[in-house]
């Protein structure tokens, strides 16, 4: 008799403490914050990246699980997610602290680990420097913003914004998504690859290089003796660079206050390396 109103008891008490579980799991999921499409954010709102273009981003920045990712303005964070899916150490800097425990809290649902960090920061005073790969939807005054910062970072760095440009800093490839359902007005992906700093005079064992840089291409002349030849077709990937002068094609690596590589003229190839002459970095 005891052990049944025991029994009887022990069962209710049971009961009652799983509908108190199912309550309080129905709160806590109903109580996660839901962003709204457009609501404000500190220099812009939030507009999430179609995971479409999310994709085109980060294949166009080829990012391989050696790469550093950094999104600014990370929003719900599926940028940093979907790069840390791919292997890469990824972050999200976002100044909605809402936004930054969401991104959390979907990290957590995906179980990547520690490969998907977020921090509640503000993009114009966070360092990130140390990323291999940037990638921002932002608005293009507030690229032009970063661009000095930008430029700065290591050579080589690759840099993907949806839709929004950088002005008069032409992007390296622009691709439209092939499926743009989901992605409204913003489905445009722009690649950019931060260019070495070649700027001004060298010294060539053929004569003086001067140059002059706009962004990834660059022009200038080449002083050898009393002659003076002008340089064609410069170009720079990141610390990849080729020029022309006359019939000759130089190409190589820049390396701060040096570069070397190969010269390919009629028919013949040498080694040819320069130093920066005057001022140097
Ligand atoms: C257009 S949304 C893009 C979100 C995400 N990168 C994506 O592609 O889905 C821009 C985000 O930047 C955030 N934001 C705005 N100004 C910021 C600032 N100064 N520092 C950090 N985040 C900022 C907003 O809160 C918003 O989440």
């Amino acid at each position: 008799m005891i052990l049944s109103r025991f029994v009887r008891q022990s069962l209710l008490m049971l009961c009652l403490a799983m509908v108190v579980a199912v309550a309080f799991t129905q709160v806590a999921v109903s109580a996660e914050y839901q962003p709204m499409v457009g609501q404000a954010g500190k220099d812009v709102v939030w507009v999430p990246t179609c995971q479409q273009l999310v994709d085109t981003m980060l294949d166009l920045a080829k990012v391989t699980p050696e790469d550093y990712v950094i999104d600014l303005g990370s929003g719900d964070g599926r940028t940093v997610i979907t790069a840390a899916k791919r292997g890469a150490r990824a972050l999200g800097i976002e100044y909605n602290p809402d936004m930054v425990a969401l991104s959390k809290s979907n990290v957590a649902k995906e179980g990547i680990g520690g490969k998907a960090q977020f921090v509640h920061g503000d993009i114009f005073e966070s360092d990130f420097t140390q990323a291999s790969v940037i990638t921002m939807f932002l608005l293009p005054e507030l690229n032009m913003k970063l661009r000095p910062q930008i430029l700065s970072l290591k050579p080589g760095t690759r840099i993907v914004s949806n839709t929004f440009t950088m002005e008069d800093w032409e992007p390296e490839q622009t691709v439209i998504v092939k499926d743009r359902t989901d992605c409204g007005d913003y489905y445009t992906a722009l690649f950019w690859i931060v260019p070495a700093k070649v700027e001004g005079a060298w010294k060539l064992p053929q004569g003086d290089l001067t140059l002059k840089q706009s962004f990834q291409t660059f022009s200038g002349t080449l002083k050898s003796g009393a002659k003076t030849f002008p340089v064609t077709n410069g170009k720079l990937t990141g610390d990849a660079i080729s020029f022309s002068v006359g019939n000759g094609r130089y190409t190589g690596r820049v390396s701060g206050n040096t570069m070397q590589g190969t010269l390919e003229s009629g028919g013949s190839s040498t080694k040819w390396s320069a130093a920066r002459a005057g001022k140097t970095l």
